[in-house]
């Protein structure tokens, strides 16, 4: 192929932030690799080059001289510039096309396949929240300002801590997080058992790779957390579902069906999506049936700072005399997501070989944010703000319950709001036993600008059987401003309406 159809093809682009000459270098190099210009081809003169393409001489010796001093291209003044037939790639010819997913895939290994597709159906929302983005804290209430003269302050006198650290996280954070989780959750703990991870994500990952054999069964509740499953799929385990009632997870269906498994995966304090707190009757079988079948229990406690009636049940794990809880927290609901730090409150035994894995994935969590979160807390910000969000929440539920009773009262039910970001719903049949089908009421909620989350989102795929889940709605209030939630729940009544089947 000539230079100048090959340029024409692509044509150079004018005026834009890159040069003309690097531009020329780009494609050029591009070809050479890919074997459309073949090894020992002629390239035009340069001052032929330069009219062909319109642009100033200098482009064209500017992207000559790049790509001799790089080994593309030989020649010199007056012998001519070719393609150096002695680069190895250029001899075997035009490399393949990049492979698409697919091909991709197929040269994945087992485990890497399994790592790329087990998040695969979950769904980022960007852009600011709209009503009723569920599980997000609010992020107008958090003191940013705060946060950075803080962060501000480190930097000003940075600290030893900034080199490589312990892989269990900043010993003053750790110090703090206990007594808080002491003070707060009846975790049974000392600063010694804590490892701070990115978000309670990596916690799940690290526990599923050190605990877990393939084809290990490990309960989880159905529906679901997406998060928890995936590193369990990945470690090979067996996904064996249990249904949750009222009362929680039901433990003596997970016992008949799946005597054998070898972890539990529970969010006893709040679950999701349900909504629905772990009964103390279910907690204590629980805890007996992990004791006697040396069983790990996995207590994912990650937004229970936010409980609107009645008096906390405290941790799974302050009943826990057998040592098989692991407790896993984050702070990406009660400060914000995207600060990724999170942790686990490991038995003794387990620390030392937790620490170790986290090392080996990222050496430790990042540690400035580690810090300023030492001091948000130390200083009291972190009680402040706990104390101001869950006042907002409070509000901001009421008013969604309230929108809820009034416009829609026929058509959904809610479920338990007393914890969290979110109120589960379920769609409440009419007299002929019709609800909607809620993957259109959602797609049509999106289109015309709220968010919803259908509950058969949370069901778990990875389950043989799938199970089922009663159809419903998940709607968050945490993050959604006052003034939108009664507009919203209207564009939501009309929705619903829309939707309903007619006959
Ligand atoms: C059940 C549950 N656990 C934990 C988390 C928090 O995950 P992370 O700490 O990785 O942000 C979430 C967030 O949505 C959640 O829904």
């Amino acid at each position: 192929m000539h230079v100048h159809d090959l340029i024409a093809a692509t044509p150079l682009e004018r005026g834009g932030a890159i040069p003309l000459f690097r531009q020329l270098y780009a494609r050029l190099k591009d070809a050479i690799l890919h074997g459309v210009l073949a090894p020992g081809a002629r390239l035009p003169a340069t001052r032929e080059l330069c009219r062909q393409l319109g642009v100033s001489r200098q482009t064209v010796l500017a992207a000559y001289d790049q790509l001799t001093s790089e080994g593309y291209l030989r020649g010199g003044v007056g012998q001519g510039t070719f393609v150096n037939e002695a680069l190895p790639l250029a001899r075997q010819g035009p490399v393949a096309p990049t492979p698409a997913a697919p091909g991709l895939l197929r040269a994945l290994s087992e485990r890497g396949a399994a790592l790329a597709g087990a998040m695969g159906t979950r769904r980022f929302h960007e852009g600011a929240p709209r009503a009723f983005r569920p599980s997000m804290p609010g992020l107008d209430l958090f003191p940013f300002d705060l946060w950075r003269k803080l962060e501000a302050r480190h930097l000003r006198r940075p600290g030893p801590y900034l080199g490589y650290n312990a892989a269990n996280g900043y010993a003053p954070l750790r110090e703090l997080l206990c007594a808080y989780l002491r003070a707060s959750r009846g975790v049974v703990c000392t600063p010694e058992q804590i490892v701070i991870t990115s978000g309670s994500q990596q916690a799940l990952y690290l526990l599923s790779q050190l605990l877990l054999a393939p084809g290990d069964g490990v309960w989880l509740e159905s529906p679901g957390y997406q998060g928890a499953s995936a590193p369990m799929v990945v470690a090979g385990a067996r996904i064996c579902t249990v249904p949750v009632t009222s009362e929680g997870m039901d433990v003596a269906y997970g016992a008949r069906h799946y005597p054998d498994a070898r972890m539990v995966f529970a969010t006893p304090s709040h679950q999701l999506p349900l909504g629905v707190t772990m009964s103390l009757a279910r907690r204590l079988e629980l805890l007996q049936w992990a004791a006697a079948n040396r069983a790990w229990v996995i207590e994912d406690d990650y937004d229970s700072e936010y409980r609107y009636t009645g008096a906390p049940l405290a941790s799974l794990q302050s009943l826990d005399r057998a040592g098989c809880v692991v407790y896993v927290g984050t702070f990406s609901k009660v400060l914000f997501p995207a600060l990724r730090l999170g942790y686990v409150v490991a038995p003794p035994a387990l620390v030392e070989p937790l620490a170790r894995a986290k090392a080996v994935v990222d050496m430790h969590s990042a540690m400035l944010p580690q810090a300023v979160l030492a001091d948000f807390i130390a200083q009291g910000h972190f009680m402040r703000h706990i104390r101001r969000t869950r006042e907002a929440y409070t509000e901001r539920r009421g008013m969604l319950m309230d929108a809820l009773q009034d416009r829609l009262r026929e058509r959904l039910m809610c479920g338990p709001a007393d914890v969290g970001l979110d109120l589960c719903t379920h769609f409440r049949p009419d007299r002929k036993g019709r609800i909607p089908v809620e993957a259109d009421v959602a797609a049509a909620a999106l289109e015309a600008g709220i968010e919803l989350r259908p509950l058969g989102y949370y069901a778990n795929s990875a389950a043989t059987p799938a199970c089922a889940v009663a159809p419903g709605l998940l709607l968050g209030f945490s993050a959604i401003r006052p003034d939108v939630i009664r507009p919203g729940v209207e564009i939501l009544a009309r929705v619903i309406e829309g939707h309903w089947p007619k006959r």
